[in-house]
């Protein structure tokens, strides 16, 4: 591997690590939100966000391998999460980030194969296609 090729890989960690901690930001976020939102039009969704909750939690853990893995040191800074001002606005905090995860990952995975990192590409796709699923739930909830 070349120094240039090397310098590559090591940008892609430092994003794969940004990653991780968006994901940190979403278990912490689910998680207030999940307590907090209230209303009956939003009964469903609390139990849509249990589920995606837990899926965070296992992409923290493919992108903190993913990077351990690749020679770096997974992260452990958690991102701030804003206190929302009601259960819309919940939810609209957490359409926003999915869709930037949503496109983070996107990016990710055409990274990983641009690497001729065919694994770490395959390890992503789980993530790219329940982070659309996630933002699917959100609009839907939203009635966007
Ligand atoms: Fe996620
Ligand atoms: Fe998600």
């Amino acid at each position: 591997m070349t120094s240039e090729e090397q310098m590559d890989v090591e940008t892609f960690v430092a994003l794969l690590n940004e990653d991780l901690g968006t994901e940190y930001q979403s278990i912490i976020q689910y998680t207030n939100h999940i307590a907090t939102i209230t209303g009956a039009e939003f009964l469903g969704v609390i139990d849509e966000l249990k589920l995606h909750i837990g899926q965070e939690l296992s992409h923290a853990q493919v992108l903190a391998e993913q990077v351990s893995f690749l020679g770096g040191e997974p992260a452990t800074i958690v991102p701030s999460v804003e206190r929302a001002s009601d259960s819309r606005n919940a939810l609209k905090a957490d359409l926003r980030l999915e869709t930037d995860q949503l496109e983070r990952y996107r990016q990710r995975f055409a990274q990983a194969n641009e690497l001729n990192l065919a694994d770490v590409a395959e390890a992503l796709r789980p993530l790219l296609e329940q982070t659309q699923e996630h933002v699917r739930d959100l609009r839907t909830a939203l009635g966007d």
